[in-house]
């Protein structure tokens, strides 16, 4: 039985994603199986979650899996000055996979490097988010029947929004053409431009929320603007509300447009956009459940 980490979005080649993307299916259709029969997972969380944390429980649950961990470091011994190592350590002792979610970028890939079972990344500071990827693309394959040559506009915080990090790189095999839409202190960071350029994806940088951007778009990915990586929070209430999508906005938008969001929103998605058929934030997080069991089953080498 071959274990695998996903502390990476780029762990999986596209093979691997589409073999994801089919099991997810699979447990969409049927998301009660003992799969997990004796095994155990711990849930650590050193940042606050509802729907990653959440949705990773019940595909556990749903598989007949145990689950030990926390949602709050502050109830664990870090609290007393143990070290990410030990931590990693100790609960390694325990459990047979570790999903974690952490502030600090690259805390992920040192746990999986530190722990001898496979470890999940629930999201790492600003940088990666690849169980969200696998549920984001799984939602854009379900509402658009093909991950193949999709314009996809990403839209607020795209400096310190994980999800677009590792979604990027995702779509990356499937000949997209982005649209970046962000105030420029929260443009694409270089790094991930580059990986574009070198690639000869298509890219464009928008500062509005225009009609022309929005009705090209099959895929409105709208992001929160991430209040908690700002180092002054002035710097925040100058952007915090720079995008915000209402439902007369999509009156010349596509009819195949879907809007995702990772959530949660804090209002750059109005309420009154709820009810349009292309809102597929809410569907999205359920999706999360079903990548959810794919990831984990993969992790585990199980079949
Ligand atoms: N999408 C996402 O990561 O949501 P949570 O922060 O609630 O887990």
């Amino acid at each position: 039985m071959t274990t695998r980490c996903l502390v990476s979005i780029s762990d999986y080649s596209k093979e691997e994603i589409i073999e994801v993307l089919q099991s997810a299916s699979e447990f969409e259709k049927n998301p009660n199986q003992r799969l997990l029969e004796g095994k155990v997972v711990a849930s650590l969380f050193f940042e606050p979650s509802t729907r990653t944390r959440l949705s990773f429980e019940t595909a556990i649950n749903r598989l007949g899996g145990r689950i030990i961990g926390f949602a709050d470091a502050s109830s664990s011994s870090v609290q007393k000055g143990e070290t990410l190592k030990d931590t990693i350590k100790m609960v390694d002792n325990y459990c047979d996979l570790i999903v974690m979610r952490h502030p600090v970028e690259g805390a992920a890939r040192y746990a999986s490097e530190v722990a001898k079972h496979p470890v999940i990344n629930a999201g790492d500071g600003a940088n990666q988010h690849p169980s969200q990827t696998m549920l984001d693309l799984y939602s854009i394959y379900k509402t658009q029947g093909s991950l193949e040559n999709l314009n996809i506009c990403m839209v607020g915080d795209l400096k310190y929004g994980r999800t677009v990090h590792s979604l990027l790189q995702a779509m990356s095999h499937f000949h997209p053409v982005f649209h970046f839409v962000a105030p420029k202190e929260l443009r694409m960071p270089d790094e991930y431009k580059i990986y574009l350029d070198e690639l000869g994806i298509p890219y464009y940088e928008h500062t509005e929320l225009s009609e022309q951007v929005m009705n090209i778009a099959d895929i409105l990915y709208m992001t929160r603007v991430q209040k908690e990586r700002f180092a002054d929070l002035l710097e925040y209430e100058k952007v915090k509300n720079v995008y915000i999508l209402k439902n007369s906005m999509l009156n010349g938008t596509k009819d195949n447009l879907r809007i995702l969001h990772p959530l949660p929103r804090v209002g750059e998605i109005d309420v009154d956009v709820d009810d349009n058929p292309k809102a597929y934030y809410f569907e999205q997080a359920r999706n999360g459940v079903f990548a959810r069991q794919a990831i984990i089953c993969k992790s585990l080498g199980i079949k």
